[in-house]
């Protein structure tokens, strides 16, 4: 496409060019300053001068007036040199006051032409008209040869200073002065006007008409005004008037020659069209004289009609040059507009060509796309078959699978079900005989109602994913039904110190709807909200009735962790599950809630801002549902019966419960589940002393204790077991004791993850007890020889020994600062601890794990040891070598070495 816009823009360019050079050739500007266009004479000039530049076509002719006004002239004159004129022409109004405006053309590089009349100053380039002193003298010459007498003659001069006045006089009194037959009777200047008439009229009757023969006129104009007041006098026949220009036409000289007016004329030729041609020369570069003067002759009655007959074919010539200029413009018109035409069909015709050519190549461009796009459409077609096909296959396997577990449920609601009345059961016994198993029957009750209902739920989910639930909504008072299910949660809320309410604004309140699925609602709204609700927190419901309104809410408050405002609009997805939420959890509850509230017609909305709100809104009356979806149910009676498992003696287990004793090794179970870390406390609390943490203290209860051993799970609420771990194993006050990590996470990954965070054991859920005794008695073992290992080798325990590690570098730092203290009486268990920057109680218990020694008897040993080593390799005294090794007394000293090595100091250097 660029290609062809490309040769259109080429063509387009080179067929305007074409038609703009076509006029290439330079076109002169010719200005001419014409004195006045009153008098015909100048008229025929003007006329003359135009007909000749447009024969010529690149001559521009612009004629200016300046209307008998010398002033005028000047700034014409002005004018057309800022016009850049290529001559100027100016036949002069008076020929002084132009010179100055004629020599600044001149210096602008501007050729000036004078026309008919001169100036008086030779700065002009080219002068053209006739010998004015000749018509002068031809005028003479013509009264003498016409008679042989004496004549009286008048002159009559023109009205202003210009050469054809002066020169016409001069040559007229050339031939008078030398011929004594003619005579001068009187003359007369003319004025602006023409012929001063009275003064005129005067003359003749001063002279008296008999006395002249002859009148002189500047010009035809003035001798025909003469011969009017002769007329006038009754006298015209017998003077005889001349006059100059002979101008051919109805007015014109050679006329009134004709008519018997005049006597004679003068041929004064205007000079319009040689003017031009001059002009021409000039401007071609030709050499041109500087004064060009054109021919004059005398008209009268013999040889009038020829001039005449010449004149007109003159006329007639330049009328048909007119005409043929006329035409050949209009021709030369025609031919521009034409070769425009056939430039512009060109033009077309290329565009049209290379729109051809260009719709052709995407003709063909269209079709091979077309090819590779059926190409690429069959290629799609066969891979969306195949992804039909697997995508068919995986919702088959989908299907396959989910049946299997749908089936799976129902297998083992069976089971469960029975587990469940035999426990109910188990747990009458109890209760009557007063046994001690009511903590243990009720936990497998609890877990195994737990596990109903999460089958249940799946099985739901199944449902509703199917759209199998059948709506049976049934007339029901809603605080009645609340009332139920309220129960059955106050055990538990009890249990937390959750305090835990049901209100109404209008406890008669009946709404339709299906009890067994509102039943499922509230379950997995409630279950939600103790499930995130702390100890200690509040859980309310209430129903709220507005008479004005056609909806009733009942509203779950709790105030739980609450939900991240970004992800409110996610909760009813299915397996959604919050950021913020740390437990387990299937994420079908809130969806199958959702679907449950939608299949009643009503809404289900949830806010967060301290704890969570579940607004689920029912529409009142009946209306909404079809007669098909409403069936008639008893009342709901309230159920006042005892919850089964509330009388069971169900002491969970309290830490200040049980006596600490120093015999038994001490076990920190970091784990939330209550029921779970109760029942651990429970079997475990005959051989460990055991202490709890639901993980939200873990590590300040880890430092505080210094346990022997740790049990930690992985989903806590905080941090998770594994950030737990890595945090203790990198304590020193910590990093010696054992941890074992117990978590329903059995994948490989999260098992090395156990290991990288330093834990010593991984068990997964569901462990077996007797493994969990055994592991932890396994581990302690292992710690006893380690012990053992570092008593027997105190003073052989250095930072670089291959053993190195957190517990052995502390051992060397124990050992430096004793050594570098040894001689101090009052080093004390709290200096060292000072030093090593831990407290005095984790400095004893970190001690006591790793040697089995208290520390001062540790320190006590270190002081022996060197003093043993002094009595050897030293010659100190006994005494010295007491003080050496910080003993206040010698006495003392003896003593303590005595009982630790069953000989005095001073025997055992005898002896060595
Ligand atoms: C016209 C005219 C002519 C005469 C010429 C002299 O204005 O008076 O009649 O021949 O000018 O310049």
């Amino acid at each position: 496409m660029h290609t062809i816009l490309k040769i259109f823009s080429i063509v387009v360019t080179l067929t305007v060019l074409g038609s703009c050079t076509s006029s290439e050739d330079k076109i002169y500007k010719i200005g001419f300053s014409q004195c006045t266009s009153e008098a015909d004479w100048r008229k025929d000039m003007n006329y003359s001068m135009k007909v000749e530049a447009s024969v010529h076509s690149n001559v521009a002719l612009t004629i200016k007036d300046s209307k008998d006004d010398p002033q005028r002239q000047i700034r014409d004159i002005e004018e057309m040199i800022l016009e850049k004129m290529d001559v100027i022409i100016v036949s002069p109004l008076e020929p002084d006051l132009i010179v100055a405006a004629i020599t600044r053309a001149i210096n602008a590089g501007i050729p000036i032409i004078l026309l008919d009349r001169k100036i008086n100053s030779n700065n002009y380039t080219a002068y053209l008209g006739a010998d004015n002193i000749e018509i002068g003298r031809n005028a003479g010459k013509y009264i003498l040869s016409s008679t042989k007498d004496s004549v009286n003659v008048i002159e009559v001069r023109g009205g202003d200073s210009s050469t054809p006045v002066v020169e016409r006089s001069l040559g007229f009194r050339q031939i008078v002065d030398n011929n004594s037959r003619i005579h001068i009777s009187g003359n007369l200047d003319g004025s602006n006007g023409g012929l001063p008439k009275t003064n005129f009229k005067n003359l003749l009757d001063s002279l008296g008409a008999k006395n002249i023969d002859y009148i002189y006129f500047f010009n035809d104009e003035m001798a025909l005004e003469g011969w009017k007041v002769a007329k006038e006098l009754g006298v015209e026949n017998k003077i005889k008037f001349i006059g100059v220009d002979a101008l051919n036409g109805p007015d014109g000289g050679i006329q009134m020659v004709q008519d018997g007016i005049l006597d004679a004329t003068l041929l004064y030729p205007t000079g319009g069209s040689e003017v031009i041609k001059l002009a021409l020369k000039i401007l071609n570069g030709e050499e041109v004289p500087k004064n060009s003067l054109l021919a004059t002759t005398v008209i009268d009655k013999l040889n009038a009609s020829i001039m005449k007959d010449q004149l007109n074919r003159i006329n007639q010539q330049q009328t048909e040059i007119e005409r043929q200029v006329e035409t050949l413009s209009e021709k030369e018109k025609l031919y521009t507009s034409q070769n425009i035409l056939l430039k512009l069909s060109l033009l077309f015709i290329l565009i049209i060509l290379s729109l051809t050519a260009y719709t052709v190549y995407s003709i063909i461009a269209i079709r091979k796309k077309n090819r590779q796009l059926e190409l690429t459409n069959t290629k799609i077609t066969i891979q969306r078959n195949q992804i039909e096909k697997i995508a068919n296959q995986v919702k088959e396997s989908d299907e396959a699978k989910i049946n299997f577990f749908t089936g799976l449920s129902h297998e083992l609601k069976t089971p469960i079900t029975l587990i469940l009345s035999s426990i109910e059961s188990i747990g009458e016994t109890v209760k009557e005989k007063g046994s001690k198993l009511g903590n243990e029957v009720e936990l497998i009750y609890n877990n195994s109602n737990r596990l109903l209902r999460l089958i249940n739920q799946l099985l739901d989910f199944r449902k509703s994913e199917d759209r199998k639930f059948m709506l049976k909504a049934s007339k029901t008072n809603v605080y009645d039904f609340s009332t139920n299910i309220y129960k059955e949660f106050q055990r538990e809320a009890k249990k937390r110190n959750i305090e835990f309410n049901l209100k109404s604004n209008n406890k008669n309140l009946d709404l339709y709807f299906d009890r067994n699925l509102m039943d499922k609602i509230y379950f997995n709204i409630l279950s939600n909200a103790f499930k995130f609700t702390p100890d200690n927190g509040k859980i309310g419901i209430e129903i709220v009735d507005d008479k004005e309104k056609k909806d009733a809410q009942i509203i779950f408050k709790d105030s739980g962790m609450g939900i991240p405002e970004n992800e409110l609009n996610k909760v009813f997805e299915a397996f959604f599950k919050g950021s913020n939420n740390k437990k387990n959890s299937s994420g079908i509850g809130l969806h199958l809630t959702k679907e449950l509230v939608d299949l009643h017609k009503g809404k289900i909305k949830v806010k967060s801002l301290k704890g969570s709100e579940f607004i689920v809104s029912l529409h009142k009356g009946k209306s909404h549902f079809s007669s098909t979806e409403i069936v008639q149910e008893t009342e709901v009676v309230v159920d006042d019966k005892k919850d089964l498992m509330a009388d069971l003696e169900s002491n969970f287990y309290v830490e200040s419960n049980f006596e600490y004793s120093d015999d038994h090794y001490t076990l920190l179970i970091i784990e939330d589940n209550k029921e779970l870390s109760g029942f651990l406390s429970n079997k475990l609390s005959e051989q460990y002393n055991i202490f709890l943490s639901d993980g939200t203290d873990a590590i300040d209860r880890a430092f505080n204790l210094i346990p022997d051993i740790i049990l930690c799970d992985i989903n806590l609420p905080e941090k998770n077991g594994f950030e737990i771990c890595e945090e203790l194993k990198k304590d020193l006050r910590t990093s010696h004791v054992p941890t074992v990590i117990l978590t329903a996470l059995s994948d490989k990954e999260s098992y090395i993850k156990g290991l990288q965070a330093g834990a010593d054991l991984y068990l997964t859920k569901p462990f077996s007890y007797s493994i969990l005794i055994q592991s932890l008695k396994s581990l302690l073992y292992n710690r006893e020889k380690l012990r053992f290992y570092f008593t027997n080798n105190i003073h052989q325990v250095e930072e670089t020994d291959s053993f190195g590690n957190m517990e052995q570098a502390f051992l060397c730092r124990i050992n430096e600062a004793i050594e570098e203290h040894m001689d101090d009486s009052h080093f004390s268990v709290e200096n060292l601890a000072d030093i090593l920057k831990i407290s005095r109680v984790q400095l004893y218990r970190k001690v006591k794990a790793l040697l089995g020694l208290s520390i001062s008897e540790y320190i006590n040993e270190k002081r022996l040891a060197k003093a043993k080593n002094y009595l050897t390799e030293s010659d100190y005294s006994i005494s010295q070598i007491a003080y050496h090794v910080g003993y206040s007394s010698p006495g003392y000293f003896s003593t303590s070495f005595k009982n630790k090595y069953g000989i005095t100091p001073n025997a055992f250097r005898s002896a060595n």
